[in-house]
């Protein structure tokens, strides 16, 4: 059984191609700025340009043909409604042309069920009483084969931030931002800074060369947290002039990615649950993941965080997660592709988790 997964939701066009649950190919471009944010038109433009290309290195690098693919999946929501286009029009081609079943997929239960294939995130610190680094080595590789079963996930990703767990029939969202997506927060800090999109990884490297915290605004309510006070407290700061960039970065850092784990925490001990789940492209932080895996070491749970070509958009998550429903029975013929639409506004908690 091979699948093929197309993700366009906002900035990357992606395609990944998945057999019996293992990544043979995941391939992607995403459209980038010198100076400010995504324009989603011109984001959806790059989809179109590149997919065709996107699409033959993808069949490449999986070593197969196009006519062995037997289901088409694609990301059908959230995202940008004119990104999204891009994505569904692939794939309804492509289901017309080698007349194989399509599979809708929510985007953001994507980037949580790839936990499933996660390696637990821990030190390379050998078992007592194992003498060799083979020994040593084995003994992680067999914990490495234990994805994710049941876990807590902090989703943080550029339009979204919340706080998923699986709760019957449905992954429901315990905590979310009231506000603004973190990465979008990353990416407004980083334009005022005078920084590109996307914003992340140079926040991140400023964060590092950071000394001093500066005091900034705490939001955490109940369960969600509050962003977009913090983004303003933070513009003034920039316009007063009395502050280095590597302080702010790194206070912002401190601020808001303990106010992430701080809910995290809560959401394990409400559940029950004993892992985390790292997700979305804020989670390609390093700092982020450090401070989780503190977390989770302080109350005995199991961190797990995807390698980052898994963390960002990608058309990998969106095949797995089309193998796991077409398994289950989900799919449209390709005679019926026409019923099949977008859902910018899908909320994860919409979708009906039946393959669980
Ligand atoms: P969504 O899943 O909500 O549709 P998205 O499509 O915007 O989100 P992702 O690829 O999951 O995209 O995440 C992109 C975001 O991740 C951007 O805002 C980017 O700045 C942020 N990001 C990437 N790397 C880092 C990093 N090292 N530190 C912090 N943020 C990062
Ligand atoms: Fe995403």
């Amino acid at each position: 059984m091979i699948v093929l997964g197309i993700e366009s939701t906002a900035h990357t066009f992606g395609i990944g191609i998945v057999k019996n649950g293992k990544i043979l190919s995941n391939v992607k471009k995403t459209y980038t700025t010198k100076k400010g944010g995504i324009i989603p038109i011109e984001a959806a433009k790059h989809h179109k340009k590149n997919k065709e290309e996107i699409y033959s290195e993808a069949l490449k690098e999986a070593k197969i043909k196009e006519s062995e693919i037997n289901v088409i999946a694609f990301s059908q929501g959230p995202g940008l409604a004119p990104c999204l286009i891009e994505g569904m029009k692939f794939a309804k081609e492509l289901s017309l042309k080698l007349k194989k079943p399509i599979v809708p997929v929510n985007h953001c239960i994507a980037h949580l069920e790839i936990g499933r294939i996660t390696r637990v995130h821990h030190e390379r610190i050998p078992k007592k009483g194992t003498k060799t680094s083979h020994e040593a080595s084995k003994h992680f590789s067999e914990k490495c084969l234990l994805g994710a079963k049941n876990p807590v996930m902090l989703y943080a990703s550029g339009a979204n931030t919340q706080i998923i767990a699986y709760a019957s029939g449905k992954y429901r969202i315990f905590g979310e931002t009231l506000d603004i997506g973190v990465g979008n927060f990353i990416d407004n800090f980083a334009r005022y800074l005078g920084i590109g999109f996307p914003g992340g990884p140079k926040i991140e490297k400023l964060a590092k060369k950071g000394k001093d915290y500066i005091e900034l605004p705490y939001k955490v309510k109940g369960m969600d947290i509050a962003l977009s006070g913090i983004l303003t407290n933070l513009k003034q700061k920039i316009e007063s002039k009395n502050y280095s960039k590597n302080d702010l970065a790194y206070s912002m850092q401190e601020t808001v990615f303990a106010m992430l784990v701080e809910v995290s925490e809560r959401a394990l001990a409400h559940t029950e649950k004993n892992e985390l789940l790292l997700g979305g492209g804020v989670a390609c932080n390093k700092r982020l993941q450090e401070m989780c895996k503190i977390m989770c070491k302080e109350r005995n749970a199991q961190f797990f965080c995807p390698e980052n070509s898994l963390l960002v958009d990608n058309g990998a998550m969106i095949a797995f997660l089309g193998e796991i429903m077409f398994d289950s029975g989900i799919k449209f013929s390709f005679e019926d592709s026409n019923k099949i639409d977008i859902k910018p506004r899908q909320r994860t908690d919409d979708v009906n988790v039946s393959w669980k």
